[in-house]
């Protein structure tokens, strides 16, 4: 009997069975996914794996591996929005992921985060889809009046539809999510705290533009992956969680640090270590 329809009997019989049980049996179980945008943010855990080994899909790397026993699969997804979406779709076709998380760099919206803080992402928001006024030639632009777009609201135009104007948001995981708080106390370079994570292929240096955001739409930071992420993950029914370190916070004066980096996949790994154990017992 192949090792998925003994899974599928199992599964159609009710009983119940962790990922690493049946991984340890020698069962087909789905890795759990890390991804990382820059080496910076993806080789510290990739070198952290049992057994890793590379793969190369098209312009993107993946280290496939082992963390106390169970499959982990980190994805170097590249920066910005697009490259996160297909590193996502490539995962999750051929990995069949029993989780996402995706980790990296942010900087700040919210004054009371500092560099090295971490923001666990309730959900995320897309900062690039927006429909503008009209405005005649030379009246301008300003980027505040703009109306967030929901590109998944309808099958029509969005520009056209007058339903599409709320800002769409792309929750966490309630099991990863209470995962990631439950191992706070190991975090000592900052503090860690639930957020929301805004993300697009803009870099925003623009102070009113930032508490715009932030007002609007209560983000705490911004960066470029994680809401595409996020889209492609729900598509896919698979659970998703971000979790972001700020590497900068000009609304505090907080000077960019890459390092920071380095610091996130340590907590991610905590995360990802808790998850396991986890499934372990259930
Ligand atoms: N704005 C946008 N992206 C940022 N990143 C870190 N800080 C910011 C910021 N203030 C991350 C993005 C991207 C790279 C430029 O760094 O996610 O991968």
């Amino acid at each position: 009997m192949t090792k998925k329809l003994s899974f599928m009997l199992l599964a159609a019989c009710g009983v119940t069975f962790s990922p690493l049980a049946l991984a340890q049996q020698g069962h087909a179980a789905g890795p759990i996914v890390v991804q990382g945008a820059m080496p910076v943010e993806a080789e510290r855990f990739a070198q952290r794996l049992d057994n890793p080994r590379e793969e190369q899909i098209g312009g993107w790397r993946f280290w496939h591996g082992t963390l106390d026993g169970y499959p982990v699969v980190v994805s170097e997804t590249q920066k910005g929005m697009s490259n996160a979406a297909a590193a996502t779709a490539i995962a999750a076709t051929r990995f069949h992921p029993v989780a996402i998380i995706n980790q990296g760099t942010a900087g700040g919206h919210d004054p009371a985060l500092k560099v090295y803080d971490i923001v666990l992402g309730k959900y995320s928001v897309s900062l690039g889809a927006f429909k503008t006024p009209k405005k005649a030639a030379g009246e301008g632009s300003d980027s505040r009046q703009w109306q967030p777009m929901d590109l998944l609201a309808s099958k029509g135009s969005a520009g056209e539809d007058k339903n599409v104007h709320s800002i769409r948001q792309f929750p966490a995981d309630a099991k990863l999510m209470a995962i990631a708080e439950g191992v706070k106390a190991s975090y000592t370079r900052g503090k860690v705290v639930e957020g929301v994570i805004g993300s697009a292929d803009v870099w925003n240096s623009e102070l009113d533009r930032i508490s715009h955001f932030r007002a609007s739409y209560h983000t705490s930071v911004e960066e470029m992956e994680t809401a595409s992420a996020a889209q492609i993950a729900a598509s896919f029914a698979i659970p998703f969680i971000g979790i972001r370190v700020l590497s900068n916070n000009i609304t505090n004066q907080g000077k960019y640090d890459p390092q920071t980096g380095l610091a996130c996949q340590d907590y991610v790994y905590q995360v990802v270590k808790a998850y396991i154990a986890n499934a372990e017992t259930h």
